[in-house]
This record gives C-alpha cells, structure tokens and sequence, in this order.
C-alpha cells in the first residue's frame, strides 16, 4: 500500500475482521458511563457488564454473544500527565472484541495475531511482537509458543498488577467481572531506547515496547473480600473474553510515527495550535500545544455525549478539562478564546465515526468559548488576587502554597502562572506546599472507583444529606417563588455565593423542570432582593431534590434567602416539542404497526429526537403518512390534559408505558383529548409521562419530520422539529433551493433536470479526458512500447518508462499495455505523482515481487509504497530518482 492506513482505515478494519470472525458490529456507547462505578465509561467492555454476569447477549432484538466496538472512553485519572508525556489522552478510542460465553482464550489470542500480522489486515512484522501473561497462565503460555509459534523468550509473566483486569481486582476491587490478562507489545525499534525485552520484566516502561493490546479472560465475580483480607473470586456461570486495542496506540505503530500526537488526527490539530498562536511546534518540549489539541478533542466529544461545563459531577470534570486547556492556551501567548476554533478540525477527523460531533458542532463550539471567556475573565481577577499578595512581599520572599492553591482553586489561576508572574517580583512559590494542598483536594473529590486507576468524582451527594424532595410546579407556572435550602460548590455545603460564583442551589419550590424523560432541564433565572442569577440547567437526584446550576450576576445568595424563579421562554418551545414526540409516537405505531417501541427520545427546544425499534429504513410515503397525521393532530386543535392516577388505572385506560422503565404506584398520564384517523381506525395518545407539554395541539403551530436513520440493529432514529424551529427550517431550505436554482439559471422546480443534464455532460467529458489521456500515453510509449529502455536486472528483462501528465487509472492501463507489447518480465512506469511496478506471472513465478521492487523505488523517488507481487503502486515526488533507483534495487 502506499500511504499507510488512517486511524479511520485502522478503526474500520478491526470492525470489519471481526465481523468476519461472527461479531456483530455495536455503536460505541455515549461517553457517560452506563453504570454508576465511574462518571466517565473508561473501558470497551463497561457496556457489557450484565452480559458478562450472564445476562442474555441480545442487543436491540439481535441475539449475539460476539460482538465488536470503537468505544470511546474518557480516562481522567492521570489527567496532569496528558501533554507532558508523548503516550497519553484523556479520549481515547478502545477497539474491542468480546464473547460472552462463547470462544475463549484460543481465538481471542490467535485472531488478535492474524488482524496484527496478516498483510490483508495490519501486516505488522511478527518478528517485533511480544506479549505478556498472567503468572501462571499456562493455558496462554501453550497457545502463544506452540500455537502461534511466539519464542517463549518473547513472552513475560507478571503478577495481578499487570497482568489481571482490573488491575490488582482480587484485592483491590471493583467488585464484578474480572481476569487475568495477556498483554500484547511491538518492539518499535532501538531509535526509541536500547532496552531490550527481558529489561522490561524489572523497568515495566519502555518508549520502545509499546503495549498495544490487552486481551482479557473475564472468568471470576470479584466479591467483597472476607473479613481477614482474604480476595473472593467467584466463577462467573461462563467465561468471557474482553480486549481492547488503544487506537491512538496502534495507529502510532502502524503509521510508524513518533508518538501519539504526530498520526493524522492530532497533527493538523496540532499545527493549527501553531498556527493560531504563532508558536510553532517543535517536538517533544511543547506540552502546551499537545495539552491544547488533546483536551480540545475530548471536551468537543463530551459535550457532544450532553455532558456540559458545571461544578459538580461530569459537569465539573468537563470544566478542569477546559480549564486546564485554557491555561495551556494561555501559556502559549493566546489572549482571546481560541480553543473552541479547534472544534471543526476535531469534526473533520472524527465526525465521519462519531455522528454525534457533526450533530453538536454549533452547541460544543458555543460551550467552549463561553467557557473559554469566563476562563479568561476569571484568569484577570485572579492577576489582581496575586498583585495584591505580591504587594505585600519582599524581594526573595516565598508566596505559601496555601495561597497558590486557592488562586489556582478558587480562580482558576494555574501554578505554573503564579510562579512566571511572581518571579517578576523576585518572589518564588512554595511548590511543595502547593502539591499537598492540592493532594489533599484530590483526595476528597476522588471517589472510590478501580478501573483505569482513579476517576475523579465531583459528586455531591453527601452534601445533600437530609434535604427532603422539591416541590415542582413547574408544570403550571412558570415563574414561583421559593426559598434557598443549600448551597453546594465543588462537593461541599456553602454558606454563602458571592457575585461571579458558580454553584448548585437547592430550592423548596421550584418552577424549573429537571432534566429527564428526555426532556432538556429549563433554564432561566433567579431573582431577590438585592440580586440576581442565571440558571445554566437543571437535574435533580434519584430522591427528587433539584438541582440547578446557578451563576450569581449580582449581589450575594446566602442560604435561607427566598427567591424568585424564572423559567426562560425556551419552556415554551421545548413543550411544543414535548407533546409532539407523543403525538409522534402515536402516528409511529399507527403507520408501522405495534411493533414500534420507544427506545430514547431527547425532547429539546430546538428539536426532538425519537429512537424506536423497527426493522427497515422509513419509505418516503411512511414518513409523509406519519407527518400527516401530527399535522392533523395540530389543525384539530384538542385540548391536552395530565392527571396523577394509580398505574393500574393507567393501564387500564391504556396508556402507553416505556418498556423496562421503573414507574411507582403513582403515575402522571398525558392525554389528547381526540382522536384523528388512519386507515379508518382511530388513532389516539396517552402516555405515561413526566414532561412539561403544550394546553392544546394547536399550540405546536407546525411539525416537520426530518428523514430517519438507523443507530443500532433494529432500531431507528428521527429527528422533527415543531414550531418556529420548523417553519424555520422549511424558510432555509426554500431559500438554498432557490439560490442553488438561480446558480444553475433554472427554478426550484427545473433542479432535477438540470442536475440530471449536468451530470449526463460531466460523465461524457470525463471520458472524453481519459481517452486523450490514453492517447498521450499511447503516444508517449511508441509501438511496442519502444520508447521505454529495456535492460536486464536480476535475471529479468526489464522496461521503464516515464510518462508526463499521466496519473491514477491512466497509468497503470499504461503499465498493462507495456507489460503486453514490450515482452518483458517487469515492467516501471513512472509519472509525476505516481508509480506502477507490474510483473509478468512467469516472473513471479521466479522470484520477482512487484511490492518488494516498488518499495526501494518509492524511497529513493521521496514517496511510499507497496503492494502485490505481481502488481504495485506507489506515490512519490521524484520520477528521475526513481527509475535511478532501478539499477541498484536487484
Ligand atoms: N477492559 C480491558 C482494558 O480496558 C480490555 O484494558
């Protein structure tokens, strides 16, 4: 081949290998974790926990107990190494392949070394690969040397902190499914260290050794331990396998780059964090540069998954990430917000994978500059903070670490800020004082989960301790009044928030809707004597205590102060979009029959989503029949009721429940209170919901119901907008009509034909192009092909050829030509971009390998190449130096 693959080529590559192995092929879970041991998913296999417990493998109706994934994880445990080192990420993407119940130790390993060495999938060299295993894993042991044939001298053992997962489980925990492990490595070479294998049993870190590959043997329930200490292992009903292959690792290897940061997703990020702050990057000193690009890519990605900026829980994370990447921005001179200019490149490099980011770009680009430019602010109070402590030292006095950290905890304001600004005034900083303080802040925000080491909490909870639930009447009003129960900031109880501060109140009243059922949590604003605030969003905890995200404008909020809420008039458009999921739901189940169940629904103001299980892609009569009975629902204009009532009486009155949602004993339905008709029998809709909703149908003015795609196996997704979002929408598209129309000098309704003529003509000059190609090429090579030099090399005659101003198809048609007229074993042709070694299958047959040949060709005329033995093409710079190559490449 003659570029090497892409990270995207690599991703998709594994997929489809193991789909070929009987997996089937799962969309990579959001970047929240899908249970409550991390904040974050960190691992592959996080999704699959049930299934490795044996709960039955059947994922959206499809029943499989192999299956694979690009799960996208977020480790944030050893966050303050991201940037300083050249092989670490927060984001990384994991690569996984897994069995519940089904093959085991042999296949996973065998197959892990046929996607690695086999030239049809990533033709690595075996000869540089190594692996490690589980002390006294002779099952692995046997597989690796007699097997796979790996010398035993290539194989490691270690203990529980290497080689089990999670590491260290037995004792330490978490409790659940775990194993132990073999690790695969690529030696990359001693132009990364001279260490050699048997070195890495005792240095257990290597720039050479790259660990790739981690194939898991999930086996054992890890139970709490007894009372001595003693670890319990429980067999889990059947054994499983779990991998995971860090893409970012080998695409590093495959693409033969230096480190993490140079493949081809970071490096143009990377360049454009030169370009943007004029800084150019020179390698492995420039840890701002790669902090700036590497955070950019996980915090666009979070925030693409729901997750925004706050200061409790994910929300807290998501805002040290930004932060610290932000203070990396500004090391690098950059005064204005700039990383949320990064996000299309992020878009570029991962949107194809990764939908979501494509779908989000306008909301992470807004949450990053926002973030960015309260960052910013935040930077200059905490300047005028340090100005005063500085004023008030001498000349080679010391600034208390206690002190830099409550800049860095309280600001915001980085250390490494402190230390430039305070050696201006000959002052140092008390470093070592500044790391305990912070330690002991990361002990307390650090919650007790194992996997990838420690993941930072920045939970809550126990500040909520004794708060009874809120009173929501937000369903009716939406402004109230209510009083402050608790202030709560970075996990703990405060008194007081003065202006500028941002944090989660407690209300006893409250108008705001919590986020859930789907539906967006309200934001607004809070009012009272002598202040204001700003509400970001809305949650509240499984005990019904809502929580909003508060920004205090003015004056101060002290606990016990009543005060005024808000709701911002966006209410209104997410109820509109609120009853029109029901609506749509409704017309779902009516055109495509019961069948359809709801699988998620995101109910926002400018849009809904609506995910539900049916077999086959929407035709365009089912989406205008669904459309068409919403909009009638409009027109009809029927009132919309709610009413609490037991669930028994709800079922009765059948109203439609969510599959496999918990409901209490009493339950909230939302009625229409008519019916329309398709096919003649009445449709109507009554649900059990939670939501906010419009007074009457007629109140969501219009319904547009965008086209459908597929998430998952059997299930589909819609997007539809309600509203002004939709008359918008239909505006737009009118207006690009016409535009378009007027470019190509017809009407809106004339596009279809011109396209079509367009087209037609296009194709008849392409052909037209490549047949004067041919001609040039025909006429370029003589009769014969006499215009190519023929000398024997090797034992084989060979002709060469250079060829001017042909490329891609043109040339290699000309490559077959000479190789059928010339009469010679092999033969080269040359352009200016481009390369094709051809040989004839006699000449294979002795020995000749086109690939082998173009590769020394390639070098020498500055490009890369591979291929067939019999057939192979390459891109380069220099056609002179590459036919001069000829002679001394046999
Ligand atoms: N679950 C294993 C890991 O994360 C594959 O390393």
């Amino acid at each position: 081949m003659s570029t090497p693959l892409s990270t995207a080529q690599i991703r998709e590559k594994y997929l489809q290998f193991f789909e070929s192995k009987g997996h089937l092929r799962l969309p990579s879970h959001s970047t929240v974790a899908p249970d409550p041991t991390t904040l974050f998913t960190v691992a592959g296999m996080q999704p699959f926990k049930e299934q490795f417990m044996g709960a039955p493998a059947v994922f959206d109706g499809v029943a499989s107990k192999r299956v694979t994934t690009a799960q996208k994880c977020l480790r944030i445990g050893d966050i303050e190494n991201v940037g300083r080192t050249l092989r670490h990420c927060s984001l990384l993407e994991m690569l996984g392949n897994f069995s519940f119940g089904d093959y085991f130790k042999r296949e996973a390993l065998t197959w892990a070394w046929e996607f690695l060495t086999s030239p049809e999938w990533m033709g690595l060299d075996a000869s540089k690969l190594h692996a490690t295993i589980y002390q006294d894993d002779e099952e692995a042991f046997a597989i690796w040397t007699q097997e796979i044939g790996l010398p035993p001298e290539r194989i490691l053992r270690f203990g529980a902190d290497e080689n089990f997962w999670p590491a260290d489980a037995p004792k330490e925990g978490p409790n659940g499914p775990c194993g132990p492990c073999s690790e695969i490595f690529y030696d990359r070479g001693p132009q990364y260290g001279h260490d050699t294998w048997a070195a890495y049993a005792e240095t257990r870190e290597s720039a050479r050794f790259l660990e790739i590959w981690n194939c898991v043997f999930p086996q054992y329930d890890r139970q709490e331990p007894l009372a001595d200490g003693t670890p319990v292992l429980k067999d889990l009903p059947f054994k499983n396998i779990d991998t995971g292959m860090g893409l970012e690792r080998i695409a590093t290897v495959v693409q033969d780059v230096y480190d993490f940061y140079s493949n081809d997703v970071f490096a143009p990020i990377i360049a454009r964090v030169a370009e943007l702050s004029g800084q150019p990057y020179e390698g492995p000193q420039n840890v701002s540069h790669r902090v700036v690009a590497e955070h950019t890519r996980s915090v666009s990605m979070v925030i693409a998954d729901g997750s925004v900026p706050s200061n409790t829980g994910r929300g807290y994370v998501v805002r040290k990430i930004l932060r610290r990447a932000s203070r990396h921005a500004y090391l690098l001179g950059l005064r204005e917000p700039s990383l949320y200019k990064l996000v299309p490149l992020v878009v570029e490099r991962m949107g194809d994978a990764y939908p979501e980011l494509r779908e989000h770009q306008a909301k992470i680009e807004a949450t990053i500059r926002s973030e960015e430019e309260r960052f910013l602010k935040t930077l200059e109070g905490g300047i005028q903070r340090l100005g005063g402590l500085l004023s008030g030292l001498q000349k080679g006095d010391v600034l208390s670490g206690d002190h830099a950290f409550v800049l860095y905890d309280t600001y915001g304001f980085p250390v490494d800020l402190t230390k430039e600004i305070a050696e201006e005034y000959g002052v140092t900083v008390d470093e070592a004082g500044y790391a305990e303080s912070l330690e002991n802040a990361q002990n307390i925000a650090r919650a007790g989960s194992k996997y990838g080491k420690s993941e930072l909490f920045g939970g809550s909870q126990e500040a909520l301790d004794g708060l009874s639930p809120t009173e929501f009447v937000g369903y009716d009003d939406l402004q109230a009044e209510g009083q402050v129960l608790a202030l709560v900031g970075a996990g703990e109880r405060l008194d007081h928030l003065p202006a500028g501060s941002e944090a989660t109140v407690i209300l006893s009243r409250t108008p705001f809707y919590a986020e859930g059922g789907g539906e967006v949590g309200d934001t607004g604003r809070l009012e009272w004597e002598g202040g204001a605030g700003v509400v970001r969003d809305t949650r509240k905890t499984p005990q019904g205590v809502f929580l909003h995200d508060v920004l205090v404008e003015e004056g101060e909020l002290r606990e016990g102060t009543t005060v005024r809420g808000v709701v911002a008039g966006e209410r209104q458009a997410i109820q509109r979009h609120h009853t029109a999921t029901h609506l749509l739901h409704a017309a779902l189940r009516a055109v495509l029959g019961s069948g359809v169940a709801q699988k998620g629904s995101l109910v926002a103001a400018d849009r809904l989503r609506f995910d539900f299980s049916h077999g086959a892609a929407l035709s365009a009569d089912e989406l205008a029949a669904v459309e068409t009975l919403v909009s009638r629902w409009i027109s009809a204009n029927f009132a919309v009721s709610w009413q609490e009532m037991p669930i028994a009486q709800a079922r009765a009155a059948g109203a439609t429940a969510l599959f496999g949602e918990k409901y209490g004993e009493t339950v909230r339905v939302v009625s229409v209170e008519g019916d329309v008709a398709y096919a003649g029998q009445p449709v109507s809709s009554k649900e059990l919901c939670g939501g906010a909703h419009v007074r009457r149908t007629g109140d969501i003015g219009a319904f547009v119901l965008l086209s459908d795609e597929n998430v998952a196996a059997g299930v589909r997704r819609v997007e539809a907008l309600a509203g002004e979002a939709a008359t918008a929408w239909v505006r737009e598209r009118l207006n690009a009509a016409a535009k378009v129309a007027g470019l190509l000098n017809t009407s809106p309704e004339g596009l279809e034909g011109r396209v079509t003529g367009l087209q037609t003509q296009l194709k008849a000059a392409e052909k037209e192009v490549a047949a004067v190609r041919r001609q040039l090429a025909e006429a370029q090579m003589g009769g014969g092909g006499a215009a190519a030099q023929t000398r024997e090399r090797g034992g084989f005659q060979v002709a060469a050829l250079k060829l001017a101003g042909i490329e891609g198809n043109e040339l290699r048609a000309a490559a077959d030509k000479l190789l059928d007229q010339s009469g010679a074993d092999l033969v080269v042709v040359a352009g200016e971009k481009g390369l094709v070694v051809k040989a004839t299958k006699a000449a294979v047959g002795r020995g000749a390998h086109a690939g082998q040949l173009i590769g020394k060709l390639a070098a020498a005329g500055g490009g890369k190449g591979g291929g067939r033995p019999d057939m192979a093409q390459a891109g380069i710079t220099d056609a002179d130096a590459a036919l001069a190559a000829l002679d001394g490449a046999f």
